[in-house]
């Protein structure tokens, strides 16, 4: 019976082990939404300085049509001088800011 306890007792803390490793693998992967709503989400949230507003289906159904590869590279290195470079995500890395426009793109469809 004491083995038993004891037996249980490993099981639980090594399934305990295993999820704390999944919430730690999942706080790795980078969070689009959340970037988005502490960096673009300034100007994209509200229209500030014009920017394209995330929901408004026909503005990035305009941009779309330029083509994924253009407003990646827009985004990388500014617009016109109202886009800033990298939309002001100083630790975003391309693949980063290409997650969080598709993030916008998704919300606005
Ligand atoms: C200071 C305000 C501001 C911030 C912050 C900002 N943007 Fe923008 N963004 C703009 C404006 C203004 C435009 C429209 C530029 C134009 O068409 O002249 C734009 C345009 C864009 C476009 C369309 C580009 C194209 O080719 O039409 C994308 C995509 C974009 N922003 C992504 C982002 C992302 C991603 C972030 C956050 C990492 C971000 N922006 C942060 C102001 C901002």
């Amino acid at each position: 019976m004491k083995n038993q306890g004891l037996a249980m007792l490993s099981w639980l803390l090594g399934s305990l082990c295993f999820t704390s490793q999944l919430i730690a693998a999942e706080a790795a992967e980078f969070d689009a939404a959340a970037k988005y709503l502490t960096t673009c989400y300034a100007c994209h949230g509200t229209g500030q300085a014009h920017a394209p507003v995330v929901g408004e289906v026909i503005e990035w159904e305009i941009r779309l049509e330029k083509g994924m590869e253009t407003l990646v590279q827009n985004t990388i290195n500014g617009l016109n001088g109202v886009m800033p470079a990298r939309g002001m995500c100083t630790d975003c890395s391309d693949s980063d800011l290409i997650a969080i426009i598709e993030y916008m793109l998704e919300q606005s469809k």
